[in-house]
């Protein structure tokens, strides 16, 4: 066996729950007093940071494995949905965080957004069209169009930040990202 195996695998795994750094970025939007949805959560890099925040957070996967390790932490709800072919499993509840990494599903859109809470904030990053330059999500229905996260907010929610461009780390890729807030804009 190969003495770096071990090793190597608990990099590979320290990697996978690496927070994106757009989300560790703005993970101050979200109030702490409130409750974080980390949507299509995987391993639950962005669950695990916001817990560590002092947050609770619910986490929601077709797949929960990857986050049953969190399952006896009284801060965490874990909820196995499919959110592509089945009810919207979150319906009228709110967050004052909701956090989007590396999924999309398009008719979701309006459904994230209505689910952040006066006060809190949205965090998305995706992969954008041009993507399929550099490999997988290659299909259009997996990455954004530009601009599109700006227009699924539109009139619901005060953009923070918003980006549509072509990164290295921590692969090449064509990401799109938003950071945006369920306040008022200011006079
Ligand atoms: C590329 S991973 C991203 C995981 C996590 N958001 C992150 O950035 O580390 C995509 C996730 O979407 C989940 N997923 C795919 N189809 C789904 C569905 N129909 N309903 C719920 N989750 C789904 C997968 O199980 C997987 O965990």
């Amino acid at each position: 066996m190969n003495p770096d195996a071990p090793n190597r695998a608990a990099a590979d795994r320290h990697a996978r729950l690496d927070p994106s750094a757009w989300v560790v970025r703005f993970a101050d939007l979200a109030p702490r007093a409130g409750a974080v949805l980390d949507l299509a959560c995987g391993g639950g890099r962005h669950a695990r940071l916001f817990l560590a925040r002092g947050h609770r957070v619910t986490a929601v996967d077709i797949d929960t494995g990857g986050v049953a390790d969190l399952a006896g932490d009284p801060r965490i709800e874990i909820l196995a949905a499919d959110l592509e072919n089945a009810p919207w499993p979150l319906e009228g509840r709110m967050f004052a965080g909701v956090v989007v990494t590396n999924y999309l599903w398009r008719p979701l859109l309006p459904r994230i957004v209505a689910a952040v809470a006066p006060g809190g904030a949205l965090i998305y990053e995706t992969f954008a069209r041009g993507n399929e330059r550099f490999g997988k999500p290659s299909n259009p229905d997996f990455l954004l169009a530009e601009g599109e996260l700006l227009r699924a907010v539109e009139g619901r929610l005060r953009v923070v930040a918003y980006e549509c461009l072509e990164v290295t780390e921590p692969k090449p890729a064509m990401v799109q990202r938003i950071a945006a807030v369920n306040r008022a804009v200011s006079a």
